[in-house]
């Protein structure tokens, strides 16, 4: 609740690990579309290589915000690291709601029009997903644009590049302009922490709080992990 992210070094877990590390947060997610490893649906594969189209996570979002129920936490393990590169970026969406400076926060009056505002959540796993494993779901969800984290209190805000296709009760227009002024906000350095991985490293991020994206510059060399993901509760704001 504190850091919103953590990272450790060194961690040899086994996949049977890695899934009782999980549960101890609670039940394990079920992504909706990706492939797994280990015949086991919640050890889901985080992969690129030199015959790769796109990587994982590659625009900035929540995990799977499209679920009504999105994931609570992630915990990813790489087991091939790259030379060099293949950092993941998280971005605190405290401080973009309302950060410490508050020149680099949303303004007050942007955040009271964005506060009792939705907006709709649309995954489309078909692309990235078709090599690997048959289609199997495509979630859609109206979550709040302004979203109370269920343990903290504090509010976050909700939208992200990856999933939020529309605000609700605004034009298609006045949607789409403010979604991108948000999505560019999100941007914002001050905001960011970035992660350099290693062989064994292993990342645990709160959804609720933090967005990410993964930065794939490491052609044609080879990053791939196993990601665990605890079940979330349905966002709610206030
Ligand atoms: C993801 O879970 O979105 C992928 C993150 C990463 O590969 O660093």
């Amino acid at each position: 609740m504190k850091h919103l992210v953590l990272f450790f070094r060194d961690q040899r877990m086994t996949p049977e690990q890695h899934t009782a590390f999980g549960e101890r947060f609670g039940e394990l997610h079920i992504h909706p579309a990706a492939p797994y490893g280990h015949d086991k649906p919640a050890l889901m594969k985080i992969h690129a290589d030199k015959n790769s189209k796109r990587n994982n996570g590659d625009a900035w979002h929540s995990d799977v915000s499209a679920d009504e129920e999105p994931p609570m936490v992630s915990i990813l393990h790489l087991h091939q690291s790259p030379s060099s590169g293949g950092d993941t970026l998280f971005a605190n969406m405290y401080d973009a709601y309302d950060a410490y400076d508050a020149y680099e926060a949303l303004s007050d009056p942007l955040k009271a029009f964005l506060d009792p505002l939705e907006a709709l959540h649309q995954s489309d796993y078909t692309g990235f997903y078709r090599d690997h494993s048959p289609q199997r779901e495509n979630p859609s969800a109206i979550h709040p644009v302004i979203r109370t984290h269920p343990v903290t209190g504090r509010q976050t805000l909700y939208v992200n590049s990856g999933f939020t296709r529309r605000i609700r009760g605004v034009t298609r227009v006045e949607s789409d302009a403010l979604l991108r002024l948000l999505f560019e906000h999100v941007k914002n350095p001050t905001f960011h922490c970035r992660f350099s991985w290693q062989l064994n490293s292993v990342a645990m991020w709160d959804n609720r709080c933090l967005q990410h994206m993964a930065v794939w510059d490491y052609y044609p060399e080879t990053r791939s992990g196993i990601r665990v993901t605890v079940k979330g509760d349905r966002p709610f704001h206030r």
